[in-house]
Order: C-alpha cells, then structure tokens, then sequence
C-alpha cells in the first residue's frame, strides 16, 4: 500500500481507520493468517474478523506475530446470533476474547438485529466498562433498530455495518446513522466481486486510469464510510488499499450514485422482490428461498427473515431443524457463514 488509510473518530472518541481487511470465508488456518500478515505488511491497520467466521485464532496469532504494535492495529468481532441475550454474550464475548488473544478488543459488534438485541448490547455496554472493548456497535441494524437501542439503553453503538455499494445504496439506514452520530461500515464494498465489468464501473475505471475495485471503494470512502474489502491474494489486498491518493469527480460519484438497484451480495437486511431478481436469485417471496436463479448467479443465496407471524423487527437467522433442508435448494446452496 503506497498511501496509508485516514481514520475516522467515532463518537465514544476512538478512532478507527478507513480501510480494514475483512476475513469472511478468508479460509481457516493458514489462509487468514496469510492475508492478515500480508495486509498488515502493506500497511492495513485494521481487521474485521467475527465469531461466526472461525477464524479469530488465526487473525490473533497473525497479529501477534505481525510485529507491527497492539496499540497500532484496530480489530473488530461480533456477537453471532445464537450468543445473543445478555448472559450468553458476555459468555460468547470471553471465547472471542479468548481466541484473538490481543489484550483487548477495538470494537465489537451485535452482528444481526436478533430478538434478544437489546440485552446483547447491555452486556456490550458493560463490557466496553470493562476496558476490554474499546468501542461497541450493531450490524445489519435499521433505523427503527437504532431507534429501539438508543431508547431502551441510553447509549448510542459507534458504529453500523451494513452492506453497502453503489448497487445497494441504504440510504435510510445511513441516513439514521448520521441522525444518531453513528459511523457507517461498508460490508462487502465490492459488491462480493460481481459487479466489477458492470460498464459504468469500467467507464470510470478507465477514465481514472484505476481498477473497477478501486473506483468501488473510493466511491465508498468519499462518502466517510469505513471500507472492509476482503481479498486473500496479495496483490489484490494491495490495490485495494491505494484508494486514498486519487479522487472522483462530482460527475464521477453521481454516475456511481446512479447505480443503486438494491442488489444484494450479503444477507444484510430483507430482500425486496426487485432486489432478488437483480441478485439473479428467485424472486418468489417464500420463506427462505434465495436461490440463484440466472447463470451468473453462483448460488449464494440466503433466506430472508420472511418467517410468518415473526416478531416485527426480528431478524431470524437462516436457520432450520438440523439435518433438513429447505425445499429446492441444494446443499451446494446453503447458505454461506458470515
Ligand atoms: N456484518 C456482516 O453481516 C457482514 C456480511 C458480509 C461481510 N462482512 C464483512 O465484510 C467483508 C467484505 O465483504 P465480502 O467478503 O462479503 O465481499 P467483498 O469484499 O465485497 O468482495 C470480496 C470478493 O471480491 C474478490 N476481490 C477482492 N478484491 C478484488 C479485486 N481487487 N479485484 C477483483 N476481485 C476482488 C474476493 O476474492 P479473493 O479473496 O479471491 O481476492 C472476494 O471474492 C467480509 O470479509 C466481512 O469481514 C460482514
């Protein structure tokens, strides 16, 4: 990395770098560990890593043996959603604790807006007391979620992670971010790589002598937000983090602004009948069918929270009874672990 990444200070003071490595489906073991030390060695600051991941072991060890300073490196985990409830995250919170091995923890987050969320994050709010997290906050959370949580607790999380690019654009979400202060992290600002050729994309890529990746990720930083772009290849992880030594143009931005069709890569939030079928996936509404329907689309589909007579609100993790399947999807199609 030829120019190192700003930060951004939150609003508990801390600060946060703009570029972190994201390591979902990095692959256990080696693997993380390898991108994670590359990352560092190219000068990344930051990691985002999570319990449901499997990985934290590897990037703890990778960071130790980095030889670049604790104090220097900024890394986040989260609180799956089957940990969630107030006794049962400060449980699931010593494991991580335990696995990344780094003294404390940046930042940790509620992953999903699961029902018990609200006691998840008291118990984020007094481990943040404890000194063994530097700052909390929620993923996949709405505006309606930040409402709920600030009024019940009293306390605002620093940060949102959602999936953001210009192809899924959330402006409510980030709008509510900014109404409550709270910072704003992209998750999967590449769009999980499937819209590198789309020709806007590559018209800018051109005319601004970069790769469709970069102009991605700075259309993603202009706007303030935290990018966590995940690669395993070196050379990749290295042109993601030159995107802070050129800038898009105003015309630039709105073209790339002028992409949002609510395509979604991620499991984020519901998916609307117009999303599904621009992720390529089926577009019927019933419960827990995402699959991939057109040829390009390599079967990354996710259930929604689509659950008759679910609680308003809550998001359901794409669970069934072990050993079953969802109707018509194949177990090449399930969902992936994030
Ligand atoms: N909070 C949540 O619910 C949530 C959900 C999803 C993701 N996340 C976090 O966000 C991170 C990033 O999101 P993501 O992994 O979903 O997707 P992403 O970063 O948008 O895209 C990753 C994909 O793009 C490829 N890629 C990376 N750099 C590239 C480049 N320069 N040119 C072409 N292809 C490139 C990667 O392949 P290679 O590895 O082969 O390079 C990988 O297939 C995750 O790793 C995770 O940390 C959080």
């Amino acid at each position: 990395m030829t120019t190192s990444a700003p930060t951004v200070t939150l609003r508990d003071g801390n600060t946060m770098p703009q570029l972190g490595l994201g390591v979902w489906e990095a692959g256990r073991g080696e693997p993380t560990y390898r991108a994670v030390r590359d990352a560092l060695e190219l000068g990344y600051r930051h990691i985002d890593t999570a319990k449901i991941y499997g990985n934290e072991k590897d990037v703890g060890r990778a960071v130790r043996d980095s030889g670049v300073p604790r104090e220097a490196i900024f890394v986040t985990t989260k609180l799956w959603n089957a940990d969630q409830g107030y006794d049962t995250a400060k449980r699931a919170f010593e494991a991580s604790f335990r696995a990344l091995d780094l003294g404390y923890i940046d930042l940790y987050l509620v992953h999903f807006p699961e029902r018990k969320r609200v006691e998840s994050f008291r118990a984020l709010i007094e481990l943040k007391e404890s000194g063994q997290v530097r700052s909390i906050g929620v993923s996949n959370f709405t505006g309606r979620h930040l409402d709920e949580l600030v009024e019940a607790t009293g306390v605002t999380p620093s940060v949102n992670q959602i999936e953001l690019h210009p192809f899924l654009q959330q402006r409510d979400i980030t709008a509510a971010c900014v109404r409550h202060g709270v910072a704003v992290e992209a998750y999967s600002p590449l769009a999980r790589g499937r819209r590198m050729d789309h020709p806007v994309v590559a018209r800018l890529a051109q005319e601004t002598g970069r790769t469709p990746a970069q102009v991605l990720l700075r259309w993603a930083v202009e706007k303030g937000w935290v990018v966590i772009p995940k690669s395993v290849r070196r050379e990749r992880i290295e042109e993601n983090g030159r995107i802070f030594d050129f800038r898009l143009s105003a015309d630039q931005q709105g073209a790339l602004d002028a992409l949002d069709e609510d395509y979604r890569r991620g499991v984020g939030q519901r998916l609307t009948a117009r999303g599904r079928r621009a992720a390529g996936r089926c577009s019927s509404s019933r419960r827990g069918c995402g699959r991939a329907t057109g040829s390009g689309a390599p079967g990354r589909g996710r259930p929604r929270s689509t659950r008759r007579g679910a609680r308003a609100g809550a998001w359901r993790p794409p669970s069934r009874p072990r050993g079953t399947r969802r109707p018509g999807c194949s177990p090449a199609r399930r969902p992936p672990r994030r």
